[in-house]
Order: structure tokens, then C-alpha cells, then sequence
């Protein structure tokens, strides 16, 4: 089976070309670096030759409201029309939990133009729809720091390592198409400031975190459940202590700690 990763350069991109690869998949790993580009369209319709899936994990280089509704909305199109032209049998992509909750921010617009576009579109489908990624915890406190201080709402987080989307991506890629959206998540619950607030300890920043209910997630108005999946997610299995301290070990000195 020939499966195409638009988008196979990135974060989660180059872990599901792996885990297909040693399933025995024949996979493209797909993005602008190979040639292919879903917003232009070059080299889509070679890339998907006789492809019977297309996974799309690609993100736009810029989160500004106009540019990643535009990104989103023309990249999902092309590859739409380009797979129906070559038969290709399963569009697969990610998206994020609480997409409809978050339509404050132009970068959930565009997600949500995304997915409608796929579920109006001829091709079977499945919509996996993720809690925040591990990997992103750190960059979620910058939009909210003042000085020193990180001002955070006390809301349900369930974040999942970013290898655990990518097993769940892989597995649906050699599945049937659902028709349908799929939650996944983290095996555990949190309250987001705690997170940050343990993230950024164990990198040595100093920034303090400060619960504060009326505060927001990335500019977005955030209430209790609006970040957590349903009750029927599937659920990673790495637990984020187990991976902060493996990344922690791992990870280079950032300018914030070198100063
Ligand atoms: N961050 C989170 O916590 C989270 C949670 C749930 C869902 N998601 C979703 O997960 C998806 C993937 O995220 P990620 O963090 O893996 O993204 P990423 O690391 O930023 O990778 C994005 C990929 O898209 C490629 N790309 C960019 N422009 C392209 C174009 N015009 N044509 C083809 N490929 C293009 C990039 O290629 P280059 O390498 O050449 O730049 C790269 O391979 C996103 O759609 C995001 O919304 C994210």
C-alpha cells in the first residue's frame, strides 16, 4: 500500500513516516524540501500517484489570521482535488480537540475551514483530532508572560506525547476510513497553569505561574473542558513526567537559560 505524508518533514510528520516504513509501508514523505507543495500544487499529482492513502500533517509557516485561513483552506483544496484526480481511497488529517471552542483565534478558523472541507469532499475520510503536544507545552507560555510572570487559567489539560500521535495516526492509516472525526489524548489530566508551571521548572526558566482564572490560552476565552477530549478518546500511553525528564536530560541549554 502507498501511503503519501504531506508534510512527512515535520514534527509529527517524521515519526509516522518511520513507524509506517517499519510496518513495511511504501510511504512518500511529502513537503516543499521534496518538491511537493500542497499550496501551489507542485509535484502533488506525481507524489500521489497510485497512493491508496494521504496523510496530512502539514502546519502553515505563519499563524496570522488572513495567512493560515488562507493556508489552510488552499493547501486542503489542492490536495483534495489532486487525491480525487488519482483515486486515492483514504484523506487522512490531523486536527486539534476543542476546534469549535476556539474559534476566537484565526488559527482554529482555519482548522475548522479544513476539516469541512473534508467532510464535503467525495474522498472517505478520517479526521483525527488531538489534545496539545507535549513538544508545544513550553511554547505555550511566552503569549502569556509579562516580566516574570505567566498568568494562566486553571482549565483541564490532557496533553499526549507527539510519538504517541503518530502510532495513532499510523494505526489509522492502515485502517479503514471512518467517515468521521476520532478524538486522542493524553493518558492523564492536568490543570494547564500546573503544566506549565512544571515545564518550566524542570528547564531551570524562571518565570513564576500564576493561576488566574480570567486569564486566556493564546488570547482564546478557555472554560473548564474546553481543551480535554470526550470520554471516548483513545489514549497515548507516555506520561508527561516520564517524558519531561527524558527530554530534560536530552535537551541544549535555550538563550532564557544560558543568561
Ligand atoms: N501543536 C500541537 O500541540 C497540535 C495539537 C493537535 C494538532 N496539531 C496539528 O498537527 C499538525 C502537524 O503539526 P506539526 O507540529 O507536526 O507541524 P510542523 O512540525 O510545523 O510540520 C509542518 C510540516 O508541513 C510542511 N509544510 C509546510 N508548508 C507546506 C506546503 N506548502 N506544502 C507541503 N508541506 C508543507 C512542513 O515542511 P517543511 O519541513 O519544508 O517546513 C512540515 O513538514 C498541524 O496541522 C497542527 O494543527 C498540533
Amino acid at each position: 500500500m502507498k501511503i503519501v505524508v504531506i508534510g512527512g518533514t515535520g514534527l509529527i510528520g517524521t515519526k509516522l513516516v518511520k513507524k509506517l516504513r517499519e510496518q513495511g509501508q511504501e510511504v512518500v514523505a511529502a513537503s516543499p524540501a521534496s518538491g511537493v507543495n500542497s499550496v501551489t500544487g507542485e509535484g502533488l499529482a506525481d507524489a500521489l500517484k497510485g497512493a491508496s492513502v494521504a496523510v496530512d500533517v502539514t502546519n502553515s509557516p505563519s499563524w496570522e489570521d488572513a495567512a493560515v485561513l488562507k493556508f489552510f483552506e488552499t493547501s486542503t483544496r489542492n490536495l483534495l482535488d489532486y487525491e480525487a484526480a488519482e483515486g486515492v481511497g483514504h484523506h487522512i488529517a490531523l486536527s486539534v480537540v476543542g476546534t469549535e471552542r476556539l474559534l476566537e483565534s484565526g488559527f482554529f478558523r482555519a482548522k475548522l475551514v479544513q476539516e469541512n472541507l473534508i467532510k464535503a469532499s467525495s474522498i472517505p475520510y478520517s479526521i483525527v483530532r488531538a489534545t496539545q503536544f507535549f513538544e508545544f507545552v513550553k511554547a505555550i507560555a511566552d503569549p502569556s508572560t509579562e516580566g516574570n510572570k505567566v498568568r494562566l487559567p486553571p482549565v483541564l489539560f490532557q496533553p499526549m506525547a507527539a510519538d504517541d500521535v503518530a502510532s495513532a495516526m499510523a494505526r489509522i492509516a492502515m485502517s479503514a476510513p471512518v467517515n468521521a472525526t476520532v478524538e486522542i489524548g493524553g493518558p492523564e489530566q492536568f490543570r494547564l497553569d500546573e503544566v506549565i508551571r512544571r515545564d518550566l521548572a524542570a528547564r531551570k526558566d524562571p518565570r513564576e505561574v500564576i493561576s488566574d482564572p480570567h486569564a486566556r490560552y493564546y488570547g482564546i476565552k478557555v472554560s473548564e473542558r474546553t481543551l480535554v477530549p470526550n470520554d471516548d478518546a483513545r489514549l497515548g500511553e507516555t506520561h508527561f513526567e516520564d517524558w519531561l525528564n527524558q527530554s530534560t536530560k536530552q535537551a541544549p541549554k535555550t538563550e532564557r537559560q544560558r543568561a
